[in-house]
């Protein structure tokens, strides 16, 4: 069987998961969040205290995947999480699928979700410095990194571009967001990139 990952990254709080689950109903694929996966599967060596986050041991991630993949009987994976592109052996992941959204959507989304603080504007300037792109074009070949804009869309919009891109409908982009010029020609940068 032909296996093929998909991988879902992106900011914090950008829709990942909810993409993720919605295009894994929609393929029949096996679908992998990598923060349950990390806990299921005892992955993380640590624990980043500043950032309240777990310290992922990646290359027995890296193994824990390839065997998940190979001793599952379905042909796709959603691989989502904002370190996929690192993780995820180059060799199965077929399309790399970076979230975007304008921050300032993102700002609201983040503190409807409780983020605040340091930790909200870390994040925000992730997604303004392109931090999850550039990170995703370190890992793989350009051909299969596609980024999309999914500000102001619906979850159900936003699945059906994924798939057109799968299916070579709709081309693979990268370079389709400039948030840094928008909030600058807004004159709102300090208000929103604050380290
Ligand atoms: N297309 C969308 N339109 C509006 N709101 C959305 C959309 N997608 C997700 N959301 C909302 O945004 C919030 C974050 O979504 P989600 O949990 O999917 O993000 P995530 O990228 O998986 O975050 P994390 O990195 O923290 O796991 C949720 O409250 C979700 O309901
Ligand atoms: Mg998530």
């Amino acid at each position: 069987m032909n296996k093929r990952a998909i991988l879902i990254t992106g900011t914090p709080c950008v829709g990942k998961t909810t993409v993720a689950q919605r295009l894994t109903a929609k393929l029949d694929a096996k679908y992998i969040n990598l923060t349950e996966f990390a806990e299921r599967h005892r992955l993380t060596i640590g624990e980043d205290k500043e950032r309240k986050t777990n310290i992922i041991d990646e290359e027995k991630m890296r193994m824990k995947i390839s065997e998940t993949i190979d001793k599952t009987e379905k042909r796709t994976f959603i691989i989502e999480g904002h370190y996929a592109p690192a993780v995820v052996p180059k060799r199965y992941a077929t399309c790399i699928f970076v979230l975007r959204r304008n921050p300032i959507e993102l700002r609201r989304l983040m503190e409807k979700s409780g983020f605040s603080g340091a930790k909200l504007w870390e994040n925000l300037a992730s997604e303004i410095l392109d931090v999850c792109l550039v990170e995703a074009l370190r890992e793989h070949e350009k051909e299969k990194v596609c980024e999309l804009d999914i500000t102001g869309k619906t979850v159900e919009r936003v699945t059906r571009e994924i798939i057109a891109i799968l299916e070579e409908r709709k081309k693979c982009v990268v370079g389709c967001v400039d948030w840094l010029g928008m909030l600058e020609k807004k004159n709102i940068i300090d208000e929103y990139l604050k380290i």
